[in-house]
């Protein structure tokens, strides 16, 4: 294992580097911040604070996992050491082979080392627009354009739209985006409008389809794309352990995808996933009775502030994932605004919805905060 903050590069650059990334992906690195002279709030200010924002898992990880992590700090001090066979328990996991399972510090990683591997030569990405806006965000930093194409009107993402985009532009298409279930609407792509994309656009496209919110889906016409990459496809699944093993400060995410389209991606990895975080994935992996309790208590929230906000007027877009977005009948960024100053963090204006309001999903007494703040607010 290298030595992966390598006194090799010239520190201000190194400096600089982190910390364009860490603003864009709203990352906390509270070190090097300090170093920055980035304002990070106190840990007392944070702590009072409900994270309504980043759409985390607010009950942290589990008993299993954090066990698991805290053995692992014997080998901290290691370059080499025993990781719990991440890799072989992800390919198990997902009955493919280890050669098609790349690991990543978080699937932001992943995201990028894709725009890396597929965007040279002035190759363009075919996205959903809003999507995970930082993958787009990337492809910028790297020069390239992103053909987005608007949701439809009722949020959801326009399958034939995305495909004569392809078609249209092929040979200039580096790859395909879909998030599914999409950030920031909550809104899932079906099986079926999978496959007519895989089978609407040439099928050496490689299509990277991000599955950061699959664990909180219930919805029987939606299903994972792994099937894809064991059919041997041009398809990345890409997953995390951010979301519903709450893992999301610990960097962990991993992508599945054939050999032949892993290879240039593996050639851009620049980081290494670290000792503690690899054994928490694998009992993370495991705890299953965990996830579902994660998922069945996010839904039962979830859909729980949808109906007040529908009884006091408020209209929201259905979700299959650990946010939601309400429609405010008025501009967002001065309600964000508000809830910062009630100590509610809130989802990020995600134009052109600039009139939505994206609420991750937190505890109970979480969620009571919100709706105390957002009377308040919207009373005004
Ligand atoms: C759709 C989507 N993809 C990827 C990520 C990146 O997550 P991480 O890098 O923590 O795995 C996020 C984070 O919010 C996301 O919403």
């Amino acid at each position: 294992m290298s030595d992966t903050l390598s006194p090799r590069l010239p520190r201000r650059r190194f400096l600089g580097g982190v910390a364009a990334a860490a603003g864009t992906l709203g990352l906390p690195l509270p070190g090097l911040d300090r170093v920055l002279g980035a304002q990070q709030p106190r840990d007392d200010e944070y702590d009072k604070t409900a994270k309504l924002a980043n759409n985390e898992n607010n009950y942290g990880p589990s008993e299993a996992v954090v066990q698991a992590m805290t053995k692992a700090f014997k080998y901290a001090n290691r370059y080499g050491y025993p990781d719990g066979n991440l890799v072989a328990e992800l390919a198990a996991h997902h009955g493919v082979k280890n050669e098609q399972i790349l690991t990543a510090a978080g699937s932001g990683e992943i995201l990028d080392v894709c725009c890396s591997a597929f965007l040279q030569d002035g190759k363009k990405i075919v996205g959903s627009d809003p999507s995970y806006s930082i993958l787009y965000s990337h492809a910028t930093g790297l020069k390239s354009d992103t053909i987005k194409i608007p949701l439809l009107p009722d949020y959801r993402q326009d399958i034939p739209a995305l495909i004569r985009a392809t078609r249209n532009n092929y040979r200039d298409v580096g790859f395909v985006y879909l998030c599914n279930p999409n950030n920031p609407t909550g809104r899932l792509v079906t099986t079926a409008e999978v496959r007519q994309l895989l089978d609407g656009i040439p099928s050496d496209v490689p299509v990277l389809i991000d599955e950061a919110y699959h664990h909180f889906v219930d919805d029987p016409s939606y299903s994972t794309s792994v099937p894809y990459v064991i059919e041997g496809r041009q398809v990345i699944v890409a997953r995390t352990f951010s979301k519903i093993a709450a893992l999301a400060g610990m960097r962990l995410g991993y992508a599945i995808a054939p050999r032949d389209l892993l290879a240039p991606m593996r050639a851009h990895m620049t980081g290494s996933v670290n000792a503690v975080v690899r054994w928490g994935g694998v009992a993370a992996l495991k705890d299953t009775a965990r996830q579902e309790w994660v998922k069945r208590q996010t839904i039962e929230l979830r859909e729980k502030s949808r109906r007040e906000l529908k009884a006091i007027g408020y209209d929201t877009i259905p979700s299959d994932a650990n946010f939601f977005m309400v429609h405010l009948k008025r501009p967002v960024v001065p309600v964000i605004d508000e809830f910062r100053k009630r100590d509610v963090l809130v989802g990020r204006p995600f134009p052109p919805l600039n009139e939505s309001l994206r609420v991750s999903i937190g505890t109970p007494e979480e969620m009571q905060r919100f709706h105390t703040a957002f009377r308040e607010i919207m009373k005004a």
